[in-house]
């Protein structure tokens, strides 16, 4: 009764607060929506208190809390008409059967750290499905497995999996705050990678919900959902509510470094010979390559000059690190004394940029700062001669390049074994590293976002004879819309979508193409890069 009551008085305030929330353009289908919630819910008063619309007083914290990027922070950003955090999993059929039933878009959210906002932003009349009390990590040393919830952060992972073992841990990323859906159903890397593959290279079981409201695990979805799933981005395909992971082995010791050396130190040289070499190290050797800009004192005629930071996680001791290095990259100079042993976790707050032994804050979903930021992503797969990267620092001297960072993540070892067809990322063999280009900027600069966005723009121009073509690649994890999107009422058609679907997802596209035909023909779940069904295209 509480609910009804409750439901009924959102029902009223709504239609009075409405042309706040959605820009003028009411749909009659969203009042119908709430009822249909009334009538599904009626057993369940509780879930009352799962439900925010803008009339609530926490609406505005809870939608926030989980966006980390301040670009979709902003009062013109379109708001969803409703957030639920739902609590059990019975909860989200009826949603998705009250959002189909009264035109209503869904978007699932977990972690948040979509970098276009698609978990939380919409031109269309959107719901978010918030998964942040999905947050369960279930840990079994023993099996040397996890089942973990999708609302759980990466952070909470890795410390659960500590709690148990210190010779246990999981190939995922790097920000403790990421959400494992978005993160595993994308893919997700870190710095075991060449060891382990990426994460969704170790997920061994799943459950979704898909779009008749059913609960399957990889069992009843067949082995064409789990495989679209693992890697081909979970929105398209209904709400994934946990994931089985096989967890890998490591040393109880590892050693990491950071080295940097400036252009006067030679970093284009270094830098030019990490990529020959990286790719090839060690399976237990990742050295990342981080590129910034710093200001300069030396008489080099320009005040700045780059910083390349040789950013390192080693799976073993450093008396078995030292000799590797010595012999593979003796350029960069590696001394015992820049090397530091630690356990796995440790490294996790290391990379993250933690003090080392402060476990505890791994729990924590708030991000230590959350900015302005655009970014892109390109694949090498021949080393980019050194009059390339001379011409990649001219940029770096432009005023937007201040916060500007390109991140560069050596592949190689288990990720060249694993087939290009085993999940659908398919960047493997081939490619000798990932670029990630990122620039920030901050509140007072806000008013110039569109000067920012234009420089990585032109940084991404710039590097198109350097990396891969047709397609030139990127990883659905880096979202980033510049490279195509559907329509924004879906009827997306197969051509249009492949614009952005090569992409990602290089020849394994169709198959997605199909598996989501299969599995959502009238093509519900969709956003601006979700995979088109071949039933719906044209018509939504
Ligand atoms: P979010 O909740 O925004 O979801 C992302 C997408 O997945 C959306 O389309 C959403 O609808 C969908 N989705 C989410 N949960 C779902 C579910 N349960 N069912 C169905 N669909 C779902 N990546 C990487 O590989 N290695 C790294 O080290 C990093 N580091 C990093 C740092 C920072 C600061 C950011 C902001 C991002 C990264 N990333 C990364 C990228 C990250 O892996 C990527 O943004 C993930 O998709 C984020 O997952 P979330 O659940 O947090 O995002």
């Amino acid at each position: 009764m509480k609910f009804l009551i409750t439901i009924s008085a959102l029902i009223l305030l709504l239609l009075s607060s409405w042309s706040s929330v959605a820009d003028d353009h009411h749909d009659p289908d969203f009042d119908d929506f709430l009822e249909c919630l009334t009538d599904e819910f009626k057993n369940n008063p509780s879930f009352s208190n799962e439900v925010y619309t803008p009339i609530n007083s926490s609406y505005a914290s809870i939608l926030r809390f989980s966006i980390q990027n301040l670009r979709f922070d902003t009062p013109s950003t379109p708001k969803p008409l409703v957030i639920i955090t739902p609590k059990q999993e019975s909860e989200i059929p009826p949603v998705i059967y009250c959002a189909k039933e009264n035109g209503m878009e869904i978007r699932t959210r977990s972690g948040g750290h979509d970098y276009e906002g698609l978990s939380y932003v919409s031109k269309i009349p959107f719901v978010v499905l918030d998964l942040i009390n999905f947050s369960q990590v279930t840990v079994d040393a023993e099996a040397k497995t996890a089942w973990v919830q999708s609302g759980a952060t990466l952070g909470s992972l890795y410390y659960s999996i500590a709690e148990k073992s210190q010779t246990l841990g999981f190939p995922a990323g790097v920000c403790p705050t990421i959400g494992v859906g978005g993160h595993l159903s994308g893919g997700g890397y870190g710095t075991i990678m060449r060891k382990y593959g990426l994460a969704a290279d170790n997920v061994i079981d799943a459950r979704i919900v898909d779009v008749n409201g059913k609960i399957l695990d990889r069992q009843s979805m067949g082995e064409d959902l789990f495989w679209a799933i693992r890697g081909g981005g979970g929105a398209s395909f209904g709400v994934i509510l946990s994931w089985k992971l096989q967890l890998v082995d490591v040393p109880a010791n590892v050693t990491v470094f950071t080295i940097d050396r400036t252009l006067e130190q030679n970093a284009t040289q270094l830098l030019h010979k990490w990529q020959y070499i990286a790719h090839n190290f060690d399976k237990d050797l990742f050295v990342r390559v981080i590129l910034t800009r710093m200001n300069s004192n030396q008489d080099n005629g320009r005040n700045y000059t780059i910083r390349a930071s040789f950013n390192s996680l080693f799976l073993g001791g450093i008396d078995r690190l030292l000799p590797i290095m010595q012999e593979s990259f003796p350029e960069l100079g590696l001394v015992r004394e820049d090397c530091v042993e630690m356990s796995w976790i440790q490294s996790i707050l290391y990379f993250a940029g933690f003090p080392i032994d402060s476990r505890e804050i791994l729990l924590n979903r708030t991000q230590p700062s959350v900015r302005y930021f655009k970014a892109k992503s390109d694949y090498v797969q021949d080393p980019i001669p050194e009059y390339g990267l001379e011409g990649l620092w001219r940029l770096f001297y432009e005023a937007e390049a201040a916060e500007a960072v390109l991140i560069l993540s050596p592949y190689g070892g288990r990720m060249d074994e694993i087939p290009a067809s085993s999940i659908p990322f398919p960047h493997r063999a081939g490619n000798l590293y990932k670029i990630q280009h990122l620039v920030y900027w901050e509140d007072a600069q806000a008013q110039n976002s569109d000067s920012y966005i234009n420089w990585i723009r032109r940084v991404y121009s710039y590097m198109a004879p350097y990396v891969s073509k047709l397609p030139r690649s990127a990883y659905i994890n880096y979202r980033d819309l510049d490279i195509g999107v559907n329509n924004e009422n879906g009827g997306t058609s197969y051509p249009q979508a492949s614009i952005w679907g090569f992409k990602y997802f290089n020849n394994n596209f169709d198959r997605l193409v199909r598996v989501k035909t299969a599995a959502d023909p009238e093509n519900f779940f969709k956003n601006e890069q979700s995979i088109p069904s071949l039933l719906s295209q044209w018509k939504d």
